[in-house]
């Protein structure tokens, strides 16, 4: 066992999600509960804020999955919608931030806002949006527009986006209200405009009055998930935190460097865009319990039959007869058919060049189709007994793999017990995570200025 530096470290900030819809959920564990009942939301989120986590995280689907035209259900399906979910838990908890992921090509800014700086309101101050970029047309499809965003104008659209949302939260001066019941007077005279905005460029043309006063925060905190060139340029100029896909620890400081570059040139302070990947864990009382609790719980996770699946969405094709216990296919990727997985976010954008990486992968460590699939997508990089997992989450920081974790587990709503009951005390013990909230909103407790 480590022992407690005396040495001061970097905060490691956490969050935490509730298993979405897919496979990292097993939803038929005997003790998997509800997706959707408030009752899942409630007991995971009051679990980490008992153990002083920083905020709660939550994905958003647009789209039921399909494959082939039929329903996906390999993995929980569906979702509800993400604000009145988080506006119920802000009523049933008093410190924990709440951040929603919420498209910037579905939704208008007027709208979002809106429900944002409510949200701010009803929370006192711990709201934040997670700004993803999601253009499929398939998903378009259920929107006014139908499909109506072309992929190189998704972060056009959410750069204006977030503008208008500025110029919105903005809008309302923090002293506007006087409300004077003797005078009768509502408004400050010198804020009578107090809500208006205008906003003039190629995706919006919009001008008005914004209806809700300035909220707690400000500004919600702003995250941003998409790791293209463009999206981490985005994410640099634009938000607090990136919400990264990279949890092992060379690729992730490559990307923690990469985004300290990119702010820096950017002109942001630094460790003022904090960088947050997704990762989750396998607590044993012994190594090696934890290590056969992990393999279980992947072979869970990432069924025969959800591994042909998982590498259909690069290979567009229909994987069904290939064994999961021997090699890769020896066909290319369709990049020409239409798609045959609908649904989910598109992530790898060059099928080739993610098949051909995917094949010298499994050769070199001679995986079959399925442990490939397990190796890339069960994504628990965090296995041993408390102790080892505290001593890992910590040196990562420590070592510049990131500013802190979004932290999920395969257990739907109580996963995430162990950790607050286990593994927290040891890292408060180590003075790597907090032990009582100082700030109140959402903004003090990552660090970041007021607005
Ligand atoms: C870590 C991570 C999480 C994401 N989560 C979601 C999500 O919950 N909902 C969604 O619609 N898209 C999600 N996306 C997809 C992004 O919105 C975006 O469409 C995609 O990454 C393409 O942007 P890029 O080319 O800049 O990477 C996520 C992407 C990343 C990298």
């Amino acid at each position: 066992m480590t022992q407690p530096s005396r040495q001061p470290r970097k905060r490691i900030i956490l969050g935490a999600y509730l298993g979405g819809v897919n496979h990292h959920t097993v939803w038929s564990a005997p003790e998997a509960d509800s997706q959707i009942a408030f009752s899942s939301f409630r007991h995971l989120a009051q679990t980490v804020e008992r153990g002083k986590f920083d905020f709660f995280f939550l994905a958003e689907g647009l789209a039921i999955r399909e494959r082939l035209g039929r329903f996906f259900d390999q993995d929980v399906v569906g979702r509800p919608d993400t604000l009145p979910v988080l506006a119920a838990l802000a009523g049933v908890t008093e410190h924990l931030g709440l951040i929603g992921t919420i498209n910037a090509t579905f939704n208008e800014p007027y709208e979002l806002a809106r429900q944002l700086s409510s949200l701010d309101h009803l929370s006192d101050g711990r709201a934040g949006w997670n700004v993803v970029t999601s253009f499929d047309a398939f998903t378009g499809q259920n929107f006014r527009r139908g499909g109506f965003l072309h992929r190189d104008d998704r972060y056009v659209r959410a750069d204006e986006f977030l503008t208008v949302a500025r110029q919105l939260w903005d809008s309302w001066p923090e002293d506007a209200i006087e409300a004077d019941k003797e005078s009768g007077r509502f408004l400050r005279p010198e804020h009578a405009d107090a809500g208006r905005f205008a906003f003039s460029g190629k995706q919006f043309e919009i001008a008005g009055r914004f209806t809700t006063p300035r909220s707690p925060q400000g500004r919600p905190v702003v995250l941003q998930a998409g790791v293209s060139p463009h999206g981490r340029d985005f994410a640099v100029a634009r938000a607090d935190a990136i919400f990264s896909p990279f949890h092992r620890l060379d690729e992730a400081q490559e990307f923690y460097r990469d985004i300290q570059r990119r702010a820096a040139r950017a002109g942001r302070p630094p460790g003022a865009v904090k960088v947050l990947p997704s990762a989750s864990f396998v607590l044993g009382d012994t190594e090696a319990e934890a290590a056969e609790r992990q393999r279980e719980i992947a072979r869970q996770q990432v069924s025969g039959r959800t591994a042909q699946i998982l590498l259909e969405a690069v290979w567009n094709r229909d994987l069904s007869g290939y064994d999961p216990d021997g090699p890769l296919p020896d066909v290319e990727p369709d990049v020409e058919g239409p798609r045959i997985i609908q649904g989910r976010a598109v992530i790898h954008q060059d099928a080739r060049q993610t098949a051909a990486e995917w094949r010298e992968l499994a050769e070199a460590k001679g995986f079959s189709l399925r442990e490939l699939a397990i190796h890339l997508f069960s994504r628990t990089e965090f296995v041993g007994t408390p102790e080892q997992v505290a001593d890992r989450l910590d040196s990562f920081v420590q070592n510049e793999g990131s500013d802190g974790f979004i932290l999920g587990s395969h257990l739907t709503p109580t996963g995430l017990d162990e950790f607050v009951d286990r593994v927290i005390p040891l890292l408060q013990e180590r003075g790597a995570v907090r032990t009582e909230y100082t700030g109140t909103t959402l903004r003090e407790h990552l660090g970041l200025p007021s607005t």
